[in-house]
């Protein structure tokens, strides 16, 4: 099927289904200015490794720059808007609701623009960068609009620790709440849809699986091939602020 045929097929195949569930990579966010990991023009991390500033060692090894880096995350996550594509599917929830059916969105990103977007079924599987804790206690400690002023940022809920951002570093585990909604919806869904992400990132990238074997129709939207491409029934290339829109 060439590019106009899969964006027909996908829009019925979204018509037609009564559990979809969406999980979103970075990708998404890609048009909104935020870079991504891999791939892409401006992969967030090419100067940086990123298994030296997001891992649980990095932050006990060097504090101060891992706060700075997820500072200066957050404060250009702050700055962005929603795209098309974020709006589009907070578009698809309401229409998948209004008419009785049930819609989950899974993300990968931590930097709320789904929300921000209009949706509210959103799942954040790896936390979200907005939310800030203390590392001893884990209990919350609001960040200030503008940067925060010492890196590292002592916590106020414990005298030897400092407080870190609620993302989910590499080698810690995903929310168990948030999996565990992952894994009802990938069993339930009907249709699933998976967008801007390398799918390379386990165990999100699994959920596409489930719901296969499952008996869904899956869609795959991204702007290369990934490896889960020619596992889809549709495996779209493209951009998602493009695409959305003209699926939904
Ligand atoms: N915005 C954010 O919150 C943000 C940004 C960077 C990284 N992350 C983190 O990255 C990790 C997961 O990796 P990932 O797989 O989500 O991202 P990734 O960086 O590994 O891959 C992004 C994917 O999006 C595709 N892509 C880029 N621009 C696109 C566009 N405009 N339209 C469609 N596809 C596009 C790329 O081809 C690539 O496959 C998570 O830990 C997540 O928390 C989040």
């Amino acid at each position: 099927m060439n590019q106009q045929d899969l964006i027909a097929w996908s829009r019925r195949a979204l018509a037609d289904a009564r559990s979809v569930v969406v999980l979103t990579g970075a990708g998404i966010s890609a048009e909104s200015g935020i870079p991504t990991f891999r791939g892409g023009m401006q992969a967030l991390w090419k100067s940086f490794d990123p298994q030296t500033l997001a891992t649980p060692e990095a932050f006990a090894r060097d504090p101060a720059t891992v706060t700075e880096w997820y500072d200066w995350r957050r404060l250009k996550c702050r700055e962005a808007l929603p795209n098309p594509g974020h709006v589009a599917l907070a578009e698809l929830e309401r229409r998948v609701v209004s008419r009785g059916g049930s819609f989950t969105l899974l993300t990968q990103n931590v930097d709320r623009l789904h929300q921000r977007a209009g949706s509210s079924s959103v799942t954040e599987l790896h936390g979200n960068i907005m939310h800030w804790r203390c590392a001893a206690t884990h209990r919350s400690v609001d960040p200030p609009d503008g940067p925060i002023p010492e890196y590292p940022w002592p916590s106020p809920h414990h005298p030897k620790a400092f407080v870190r951002p609620s993302v989910v570093w590499f080698g810690e585990a995903l929310p168990s709440d948030a999996l565990e909604i992952a894994h009802r919806a990938a069993l339930a869904a009907d249709l699933f849809m998976s967008v801007g992400t390398s799918a390379v990132v386990f165990p999100a990238a699994q959920f596409i699986e489930l719901a296969a074997q499952t008996g869904a129709r899956t869609i795959e939207l991204n702007l290369e091939p990934t490896p889960i491409s020619s596992r889809v029934d549709a495996s779209i290339r493209g951009l998602a602020g493009d695409i959305l829109p003209r699926i939904i």
